[in-house]
């Protein structure tokens, strides 16, 4: 686990009033018996199981409007603007490098644009402190690119985190719904096991029962398949699949795995140049006229297409130039 991984789980530690405690009167909707601070500004909000109303009026679940972001001097997000529908899945596709973990990251407050708007549930939140941000986050599950377990704590403490943070339940109520997201990912019986006992695709299922333990509306994926064989990469596209159907889950599906995206979307979006270039369904988009899209999307190697390598490159004709005028 990296330091904004760790970062996102331990930001979800913020002032939590636990059940019984003073000023935590309110009846918990998720779990009936009260709730953490987070929660509870979220039922204020009235984020939680409701509509919002707010500035954006777009129907959009999730809004990002005219993202800029640069690190230095790289220009990632480049007026980025993309509109996630509730109940859907949304794939979005693109080389390496493109931004699309930033993107993901900038959807739940962990990295802030340097111009634009994000929007959750028609309320704008690019501009909420870590402690009006919580309740979002509540909402959101992520799943890494890493997976990014606590490789010290069991399987079953893994997924207990944020039911610890985030709710007043008992130990017995938690053991219940660890069980239940355990089933959910089919790995029912594996509260004992320690992450290194387990192979990388049975990771990556922990990973999403931690992710949905807090069943949120929305569950972001970063490379869900990447590294796992044909066969578990199709046992984790059923379960977003799954998740989707069953419950209702938004998905926002970052993949390079061409079959997973044609699998798993209801709409694909391809990134290049820091803005979505293509969208549509997976089959409109494997035929749009920009030929980088349809090359990306045919799985084809086109050393003009890589901005990488055009800018090595460029950098390398110019060294030979500077050689060329100093002999
Ligand atoms: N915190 C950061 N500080 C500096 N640069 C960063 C930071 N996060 C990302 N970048 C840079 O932004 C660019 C986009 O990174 P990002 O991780 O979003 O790519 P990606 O599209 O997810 O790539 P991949 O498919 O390889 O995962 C990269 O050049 C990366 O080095
Ligand atoms: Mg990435």
């Amino acid at each position: 686990m990296n330091m904004a991984e760790a970062r996102f789980l331990v930001s979800l530690h913020e002032p939590i009033v636990r059940i019984g405690s003073e000023g935590c009167p309110t009846p918990c909707p998720r779990v009936g018996r009260g709730l953490c601070g987070a929660a509870r500004r979220a039922a204020d909000m009235g984020s939680i199981n409701e509509t919002n109303s707010g500035p954006d009026r777009s129907g959009a679940l999730l809004r990002m409007v005219g993202l800029r972001k640069s690190f230095g001097g790289l220009k990632v997000l480049d007026d980025f603007s993309l509109d996630i529908p509730e109940a859907k899945t949304t794939v979005i596709m693109g080389p390496s490098g493109c931004g699309k973990s930033v993107t993901l990251k900038h959807m739940v407050g962990l990295l802030k644009p340097d111009a634009g708007e994000i929007y959750f549930d028609g309320r704008r939140i690019d501009q909420l402190d870590e402690n009006d941000l919580a309740p979002v986050r509540l909402q959101i599950g992520l799943l890494f690119q890493m997976s990014a377990l606590f490789d010290s704590m069991t399987v079953a403490e893994n997924i207990e985190f944020p039911l610890i943070e985030h709710t007043s339940m008992t130990r017995a109520q938690r053991a219940v719904k660890i069980a239940e997201a355990l089933s959910r990912v089919d790995l029912a019986g594996a509260e004992k096991k320690l992450p290194s006992e387990l192979s990388g695709g049975q990771r990556k299922r922990i990973a999403l029962a931690r992710a949905i333990v807090l069943r949120p509306r929305v569950v972001l994926y970063d490379e869900p398949t990447t590294g796992l064989d044909p066969i578990r990469a199709d046992g984790i596209n059923e379960l977003i699949l799954r998740l989707n159907r069953t419950l209702g889950v938004t998905n926002v599906v970052v993949t390079h795995d061409l079959v997973s995206a044609q699998k798993v979307a209801d709409r694909v979006v391809v990134m290049l140049e820091g803005r979505i270039v293509a969208d549509g369904t997976y089959a409109q988009v494997a035929r749009h006229e920009d030929r980088r899209v349809q090359n990306f999307l045919a799985g084809r190697y086109v050393r003009d297409d890589d901005a990488d390598e055009r800018r090595l490159a460029e950098e390398t004709r110019a060294a030979a130039a500077r050689q060329e005028a100093q002999a």
